[in-house]
């Protein structure tokens, strides 16, 4: 293996990018991002941005810049770049690995209601009667709670919604990681009864969930799509390993 294409997007894509560079400098490196993000935190390497326009377009990519070996670090939400991933490397018969950061563990205290998708999870919510509800599912799984009346929202994301928010929501614009005690202030300022999240996982968005717990405040949580095929690896050090198996 000697170029290796990161699909990227999230922080464990820039951790294993950092990895790469200072444990195998002989290894080109890659980074892919989709370009939804404004001011994105990459690693070293190469970076390159956009859509490869489906899964032959990333095969035909993977071919013209030779690249022997592909890594999946996107973010666990993002399901169709994974199955493209999966679906070229297969294609064109190069190795592939899923990097997915572990998902949060239920602990005593967690009041989790799993939804399928935002209109189910929105749905819920008010069903739940809350006074107000702290959404952290990004900007395009906001639209079904922008409907729901008789209640305030505190909308959390890192890039600004395309259309203003009605007068009962608020936005926070905002790139984790947050402390326990930022979730904290922030629930405590708007007195927030209910939060909705993703099951995204990883270290860098616990503590709204820690927070959640000490609270007693319900969480409505987006369940993770399925994974495509073969293998994973839920760290870095995992995929330096899987990459060593590989030479
Ligand atoms: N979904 C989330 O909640 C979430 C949260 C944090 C970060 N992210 C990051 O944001 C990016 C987009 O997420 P998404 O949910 O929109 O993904 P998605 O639905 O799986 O992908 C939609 C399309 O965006 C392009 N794309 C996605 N990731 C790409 C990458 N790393 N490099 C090049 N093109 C990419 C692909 O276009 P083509 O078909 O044209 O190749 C893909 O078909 C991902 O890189 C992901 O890691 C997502």
């Amino acid at each position: 293996m000697t170029r290796i294409l990161i699909l990227g997007g999230t922080s464990e894509a820039v951790a294993l990018a950092e990895a790469l560079h200072a444990d195998c400098p002989e290894l080109e490196v890659i980074t892919s991002l989709a370009g939804v993000t404004r001011n994105p935190v990459t690693g070293p390497g190469t970076l390159r941005t956009g859509g490869f326009g489906g899964a032959d377009g990333l095969a035909d990519y993977l071919l013209a810049e030779s690249v022997d070996g592909l890594i999946d670090a996107t973010h666990p939400f993002a399901s169709s770049m994974a199955a493209h991933g999966e679906s070229a490397a297969t294609k064109i018969g190069i190795p592939r690995i899923k990097l997915v950061r572990p998902m949060w563990q239920r602990e005593t205290g967690d009041h989790w209601i799993e939804v399928d998708d935002a209109r189910s999870a929105a749905e819920v919510s008010k069903n739940l009667n809350p006074a107000c509800v702290l959404i952290t599912l990004g900007r395009r799984d906001l639209e079904p709670f922008l409907a729901l009346t008789g209640l305030r929202l505190v909308a959390r994301m890192i890039e600004e919604p395309e259309n203003p928010l009605p007068p009962h929501a608020t936005l926070l614009q905002a790139r984790g990681p947050f402390s326990v005690a930022d979730e904290h202030a922030l629930m405590e300022e708007h007195a927030v009864d209910l939060l909705v999240t993703k099951a995204a996982g990883g270290n860098a968005t616990q503590a709204k969930i820690t927070a959640a717990r000490e609270r007693a405040i319900p969480v409505v949580m987006l369940r993770r799509p399925a994974m495509p095929q073969g293998p994973a690896a839920s760290s870095v050090k995992e995929v330096m390993d899987w990459i060593a198996d590989q030479r």
